[in-house]
């Protein structure tokens, strides 16, 4: 079996305030949704794996007694464990850590990775998740479609400028060369049974968006890629080129798409 391929650990550093402020929430529906199929009843234990600053914990900690939610860049979970104080939301531990090891012992009725699965040693955590979970556990893998993803004119022009920047700035170091050939090689599915789970789900959850310049500008910002220490001093230049590419095509400043949100649900065999 092939080594999985490793990403950096620090390639979220200089990422959180964009992350928290420009990534868009993941919906409402989706969120209820998943709490629906996954039994969540308010009582019960969530983990949240690579939380970031807390998307899916923030959206989902209302539906359970208890949160852990583990991320290994510290920015991210000093930010979010900051906002959940300013907000009241009480029952989150917020740790810093890699979701490769974790210790769980069927502490939780669900677990959740959000955008971030191709990211971690998925046979490793997939292995720690179902050793956590209880029986009849819940593992969702959770996720969006990125903005420069799609065939809409100014996604064209953002992904071009994007690969522009990524070379100005030789960031293109910052995914592993062979991650797309290993994900379709061993999908995320094949890993879940591998590990002892069944796929009992996917749910897709379109989503009407419409970004601004600034708000696209402040996304990339918030990747692992095109973050401002990725960029270095590239970063005036880059928000400059943007600006210029993006008004010539939206001169009302109004960018539209539908996000696909998606999640995989998984359960212990
Ligand atoms: C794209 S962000 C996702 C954040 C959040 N879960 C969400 O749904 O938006 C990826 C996150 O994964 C974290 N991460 C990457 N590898 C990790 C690992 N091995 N252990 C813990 N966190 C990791 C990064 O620090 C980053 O915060």
């Amino acid at each position: 079996m092939e080594a999985e391929p490793e990403f950096r650990p620090d390639l979220y550093r200089g990422t959180a305030h964009f992350y928290d402020e420009f990534r868009v929430p993941y919906p409402a529906t989706l969120l209820d949704d998943l709490c629906r199929r996954a039994n969540a009843t308010g009582e019960g234990r969530l983990l949240d794996l690579a939380c970031g600053t807390g998307q899916l914990a923030f959206g989902l900690a209302s539906r359970f007694a208890e949160v852990c939610a583990v991320d290994q860049e510290p920015e991210a979970v000093e930010l979010a464990r900051t906002n959940a104080r300013r907000r009241g939301v009480g029952n989150v531990r917020w740790v810093v850590g890699r979701a490769e090891d974790i210790e769980a012992d069927r502490d939780f009725d669900l677990v959740v990775v959000g955008n971030a699965f191709h990211r971690l040693q998925r046979r490793r955590v997939a292995e720690a998740v179902r050793r956590g979970l209880t029986p009849g556990g819940h593992f969702a893998l959770v996720w969006s479609r990125s903005p420069w993803d799609g065939d809409r004119e100014w996604q064209r022009v953002l992904a071009r400028a994007m690969r522009h920047w990524t070379d100005r700035a030789d960031a293109a170091d910052r995914v592993p060369t062979d991650l797309d050939r290993h994900l379709a090689h061993e999908p995320h599915a094949v890993v879940l049974t591998a590990a002892g789970f069944a796929v009992v789900g996917e749910h897709d959850f379109p989503t009407p968006h419409e970004w601004t310049i600034e708000q696209l500008i402040g996304f990339l910002y918030s990747t692992s890629v095109l973050s401002k220490p990725a960029l270095g001093a590239h970063a005036p230049a880059f928000e400059k080129d943007l600006r210029d590419r993006l008004s010539q095509i939206a001169p009302d400043d109004v960018l539209r798409e539908s996000i696909d949100f998606h999640y995989t649900l998984a359960r212990v065999l």
